[in-house]
């Protein structure tokens, strides 16, 4: 099996210090209502900090916030 076999089969999540997570791959995303989203990108950036306008997915509204109150 290839690396890009693999990665398909185990996306690629990565965690941002006080930012979003970065999901590389695709992925189904369920928000707070139950609203599923597929990623339609090669790399999808989801927000944690609960701030962002367009969620799930980060608008960089994270960047304004405290480093306290960040993720
Ligand atoms: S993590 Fe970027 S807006 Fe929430």
């Amino acid at each position: 099996m290839s690396d890009d076999e693999r990665g398909r089969e185990h996306p690629t999540v990565i965690l941002c210090a006080g930012g979003p997570m970065l999901l590389r791959g695709d992925h189904v995303i369920e928000d707070a209502d139950g609203v599923r989203h597929r990623t339609t990108r090669p790399v999808s950036a989801v927000c944690r900090c609960g701030k962002s306008s367009m969620q799930p997915w980060c608008d960089g509204t994270h960047k304004l916030i405290p480093d306290k109150s960040r993720p």
